[in-house]
């Protein structure tokens, strides 16, 4: 091996750097299990506890569990008092770890990272012939992390921020129109347009039949059954036509042809209708995602959203990060008169599609 010279100080800062990311990598695991345990809840506004205390209240045993709040206490997600060996949970890791409803929750980003991680192997394997490995082969961790990391951020935005940023959409769903919403997973987004517009008919659709039938499953328990249905079926052909609006959430890049899929969206779609297309957000060059949403982005993209798009026909694999202008000429290409970004969040941009 050639010789290489070798900055001593950069390599040892590096060295530490990625000490730091051993930990933050298995503390994936460790949040989920404190999610799981009902660690973090028992924890939740009840002072400073002792290790024995948390376990007593999660029916947990103890040594694991002091041995988990080290972990938890060195990466700066709990509270340790060295004076009285007792552990507590500051209120901002309150609100991200325990509250569903805020949009800093984090245990579902913390699970669909681990669920990646665990099927890692695959996607090794993967790489070295070029074939895919569908959404529908992850483990379940994976589909549900990701309605629980994604739910907040749509309780946080879609009825606020994102319908109302669309042309007339909002009054035309007051009225009751009908909308289809594509590669819908679990249905979180679906389930909340059907309880805020009650006059309006929804069906999701999505190609993996265990999500679909997890989706009804939420659908009954919102007592939602009947105005809001779901179907398994492909986004290049799902039923319909004349719909008002029709909505893919965080999916056209997952997709094998979402050339195909924007074709027949267009076809699905009223003349006067409207496409909302909600995407990871990112810039059109490498360069504007070598950044921390960037690295995580990529890092799904490389684990999940690129092997799925290559399980399908076609095999376009966009990627999580694929840009603005990548979208527009996916969209316009299939015949769409116009496309513009209508909003935006810290994870998210939001396209606006017009037959
Ligand atoms: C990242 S998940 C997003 C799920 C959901 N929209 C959400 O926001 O929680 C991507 C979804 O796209 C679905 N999907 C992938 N390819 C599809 C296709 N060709 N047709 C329909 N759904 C597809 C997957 O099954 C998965 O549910």
């Amino acid at each position: 091996m050639a010789t290489i010279e070798v900055d001593t100080d950069k390599l040892m800062s590096f060295v530490f750097r990625a000490v730091d990311e051993v930990g933050a990598t298995l503390n994936a695991a460790l949040v989920v299990m404190g999610d799981r345990l009902g660690l973090y809840r028992a924890l939740a506004g009840a002072g400073a506890l002792t290790p024995a205390e948390l376990a007593q209240k999660t029916g947990t045993a103890e040594r694991y569990v002091r041995e988990w709040l080290n972990a938890q206490a060195a990466g700066g997600y709990v509270e340790y008092e060295a004076d009285s060996g007792r552990y507590s949970l500051p209120p901002e890791q309150t609100v991200a770890l325990t509250d569903e409803s805020s949009p800093a929750y984090l245990p579902g980003f913390f699970q669909i990272a681990l669920g990646s991680v665990l099927d890692s192997p695959r996607i090794t394997e993967a790489a070295r012939t070029g074939e895919g490995v569908g959404w529908h082969d992850h483990v379940h961790d994976v589909h549900e992390g990701c309605e629980r990391f994604f739910r907040p951020s749509y309780n946080a935005h879609l009825l606020t921020e994102w319908l109302p940023a669309l042309d007339g959409v909002v009054a035309r769903l007051e009225e009751g129109g009908s909308v289809a919403d594509v590669g819908c997973g679990h249905g979180a987004s679906t389930i909340l347009m059907g309880e805020a517009f009650p006059a309006s008919r929804f069906i999701g659709f999505d190609y993996h039949e265990g999500s679909i039938a997890t989706a009804r499953e939420r659908a009954e328990a919102a007592g939602l059954d009947g105005r809001v249905s779901f179907h398994t079926a492909p986004a290049a052909s799902y039923s319909g036509t004349g719909y008002d609006l029709v909505t893919m959430f965080d999916c056209l890049h997952d997709m094998g042809d979402p050339a195909g899929a924007a074709r027949h969206v267009r076809q699905s779609l009223a003349a006067d209708g409207t496409w909302m297309i909600v995407e990871p957000r990112a810039g059109d060059r490498v360069e504007e995602n070598l950044n921390p949403v960037g690295r995580a982005y990529y890092g799904f993209s490389t684990l999940l959203c690129t092997p799925a798009s290559l399980s399908q026909e076609v095999g376009l694999a966009l990627g999580a990060q694929a840009g603005e202008a990548r979208i527009r000429e996916v969209v316009l290409g299939a015949g769409f008169s116009s496309f513009e970004r209508v909003a935006e969040t810290p994870f998210n941009m939001v396209f606006q599609a017009r037959p």
